[in-house]
């Protein structure tokens, strides 16, 4: 008999042919809500394989509720701080994510907050559709210039690597930081590593991509917008922790910044009210990845670990290689 697999949400096409293929008796919640946590120990009940989103938080009691059977959580999705690896490796239940698909688009998408928020193009587009542009004007709109300025990069993984990239196009100086060198960025860009502090202090644009983990947790406090310029701007397409809100809504109220475009919340899909009311942010519902191709190929991706997991092979992209070693077997 076939074992049972759970998909918590409608996933792109692709992704739910591959695993039909696999397990055509797969359950789905064919609502597009995220489940309550409540409904999500419910429905993982049985369950061997689990298709998770970014947005269900697989903690110890999912990994329980779903029962002795379960061999392997597939997120759809490069980050994975909604799930407890530690908890899933002590099950022997592997886990495993979708990097390096949505690179390119969540790159781009940084670049179009960047540039909204330096052109303050949703606040003119606002004022265009209420019907306040009278004629050109000097002094219309006046934004900040990014061709030439400094872009400062935090955490120069795959997506960071690419948003820097991306700034020899508009020949700008692009400061990173990372725990690694990245050799390759830095010779064939003349990207810079720098610590943190000087790369706050320096840079016109920064650009958030590190992971959330309890050490990134407001990396970004009222302690390190302090160091920044009154001129620079915040991107965030990463984590929304990673950002203190209350800090980044009083220092721009402040004037100790000059703007921040956010795709990603502290409490998603909470939006800090401050940062609601402000003219001088660009707001997004964290739609770095949400490129139809991109969304398709995560999809595809994590039924295929999914799928492969269960058939007893190694996930290709397993998270944390020692839960392989002592991964559940197969019944
Ligand atoms: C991810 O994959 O971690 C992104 O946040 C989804 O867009």
């Amino acid at each position: 008999m076939d074992v049972d697999v759970f998909v918590t949400q409608p996933i792109p096409q692709p992704g739910l042919d591959l695993l039909a293929r696999a397990h055509p008796g797969f359950r789905i919640n064919t609502e597009e809500r995220v489940l309550e946590h409540s409904e999500l120990l419910e429905r993982v009940r049985g369950a061997a394989g689990i298709l998770a989103l970014l947005t269900d938080r697989v903690d110890a009691e999912v990994l329980d509720a779903a029962g002795p059977q379960l061999r392997i959580v597939a997120n759809m999705a490069a980050g994975f701080d909604n799930i407890d690896l530690r908890e899933a490796s002590a099950r022997g239940v592997m886990v495993t994510n979708t990097p390096g698909v949505l690179t390119d688009a969540t790159a781009d998408l940084a670049w179009a907050l960047l540039f909204a928020v330096a052109r303050r193009v949703p606040e003119a587009e606002r004022f265009l559709r209420a019907g306040r542009f009278r004629c050109w004007g000097p002094l219309l709109f006046l934004g900040a210039d990014v061709t030439g300025r400094t872009l400062g990069v935090v955490g120069a993984g795959r997506i960071g690597s690419a948003v820097a990239r991306r700034a020899r196009g508009f020949d700008m100086k692009v400061l990173y930081c990372n725990r690694s060198p990245r050799p390759g960025l830095e010779t064939g860009l003349g990207v810079r590593k720098v610590p943190l502090e000087e790369l706050l202090g320096e840079a016109d644009f920064v650009s958030l991509h590190l992971p959330l983990t309890p050490e990134t947790r407001h990396l970004i406090d009222a302690r390190a917008l302090a160091l920044m310029k009154p001129t620079a701007f915040l991107v965030n397409t990463g984590r929304g922790p990673l950002v203190d809100e209350a800090a980044l809504v009083e220092a721009l109220a402040a004037g100790r910044l000059a703007g921040a475009a956010l795709d990603v919340f502290e409490r998603e899909p909470e939006v800090h009210p401050g940062l609601l009311a402000r003219d001088d942010v660009v707001l997004t519902p964290h739609i770095g990845s949400a490129t139809t191709s991109a969304r398709a190929r995560m999809a595809v991706m994590a039924a295929g670990n999914l799928v492969a997991g269960l058939r007893g092979e190694r996930p290709p992209n397993l998270l944390g290689g020692e839960t392989w070693e002592k991964k559940r077997p197969r019944e």
